[in-house]
């Protein structure tokens, strides 16, 4: 099976093409072309274990780029697309929305433009448990479930959602949604909650609390997230939307005070900041429709998940290091300096 992914050389991308080429092959036969535009989160270092794979291919592309990206199609010729590629961290859509308009928004329609014309069997369109908003307790969003997005980022997907889904009502494109839940796992970019607060447990510097820290949210490890991909591929409905969550809801303070036992640091490093504008209380999602219809189901128990998350980071210094210099530096002093 030939498999387009696009942005597989960010964090949940490039877990996913590790696991399609390894040694498991949950999917027969793949082969995978890799389109990215390696923006700051778009590390090739992620893909280091299948570079030398002769069924693994990189195309570095933008997908607003529409000549590029019809090339890629007749080209390869994929059978399945796993659209990853997205502005995905909602306090960079705070600072300066319009990349995610551009990238998540039209990226989605020019990659959307290129299936209408060239044809596959399944279009996946990764999405996020932020499109529901804040979700009162003790509720559980399940597809059907209104959308009230908070942020540029979550209107953004949310607005990409709907139109692959009408690339299925209008063109008979066969498109599925997927929505999942907070990730967590190894080489995620230390601008997200948990390596964040992992990296700078790790090097002593202040862990900054958004507002109270009680917000709550639906963790699932990254390679639970890839196997409900892999499912959705093999076993789900064109035109369906798929709740995938990780069944663990917690307060970001607890969460915190995890990784300041795991990495054996104080709790004096808890530094209480000025709150994330129009900040999403709580995020719940039940995954049920996912299960019943593809027998999966999230594996990964939290702890060990955060064990295993914090021993990567602590072994791949060489990579935080990186990753945490150049652009990274400037976009933290330039809009973090004062913390
Ligand atoms: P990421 O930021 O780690 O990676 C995004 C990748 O997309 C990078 O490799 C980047 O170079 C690439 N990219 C960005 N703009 C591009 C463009 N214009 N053209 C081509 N490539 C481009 O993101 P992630 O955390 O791996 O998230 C992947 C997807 O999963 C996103 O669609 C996100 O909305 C969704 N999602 C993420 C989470 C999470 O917790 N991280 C949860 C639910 C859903
Ligand atoms: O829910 C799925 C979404 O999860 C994905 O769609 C997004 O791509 C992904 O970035 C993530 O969004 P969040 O905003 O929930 O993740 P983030 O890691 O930025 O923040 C998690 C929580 O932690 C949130 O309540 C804000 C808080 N936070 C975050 C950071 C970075 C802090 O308190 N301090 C921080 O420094």
């Amino acid at each position: 099976m030939k498999i387009l992914v696009t942005g597989g050389a960010g964090f949940i991308g490039s877990a996913f093409i590790r696991m399609v080429l390894g040694a498991q092959e949950p999917v027969r036969g793949a082969r995978v072309l890799n389109l990215d535009k390696l923006t700051y989160a778009g590390n090739p270092e992620n893909l280091a274990a299948v570079a030398g794979d002769g069924r693994y291919r990189f195309a570095r592309v933008d997908l607003c780029d529409a000549p590029a990206v019809e090339a890629i199609f007749e080209g390869f010729r994929p059978e399945v697309v796993v659209h990853f590629a997205a502005e995905s961290h909602v306090d960079r859509s705070i600072l300066s929305p319009e990349p995610v308009f551009e990238t998540n928004l039209r990226g989605t329609f020019t990659l959307l433009e290129a299936v209408r014309k060239r044809g596959v069997a399944r279009f996946v369109h990764i999405s996020t448990d932020e499109v529901y908003g804040s979700i009162p307790a003790p509720e559980q969003a399940d597809e059907g479930f209104p959308l009230r997005p908070s942020s540029p980022y979550s209107a953004s997907k949310a607005g990409s959602d709907l139109l692959a889904l009408s690339y299925f009502t209008t063109y008979g494109v066969p498109v599925t949604v997927t929505r999942a839940s907070n990730n967590y796992g190894p080489c995620q970019f230390p601008e997200k909650l948990i390596p964040l607060m992992i990296s700078n447990a790790m090097e002593d510097k202040p862990l900054p609390v958004y507002g109270d820290g009680l917000q709550v949210r639906d963790w699932l490890h990254v390679e639970d997230h890839c196997r409900a991909i892999v499912a959705v591929i093999e076993k789900s409905r064109a035109g369906e939307i798929y709740n995938i969550g990780g069944n663990r809801s917690l307060p970001n303070l607890d969460v915190i005070r995890k990784i300041l036992e795991a990495t054996s640091k104080r709790e004096e490093l808890i530094r209480m900041v000025a709150d994330r504008p129009g900040h999403d209380r709580r995020y719940a999602l039940t995954s049920a429709k996912l299960t019943a219809e593809t027998g999966w189901a999230p594996v990964m128990e939290f702890e060990r998940g955060l064990e295993a998350t914090v021993g990567w980071y602590r072994d791949n210094p060489g990579w935080v290091e990186r990753v945490k210099s150049g652009e990274y530096q400037r976009f933290y002093e330039i809009n973090y300096g004062a913390r």
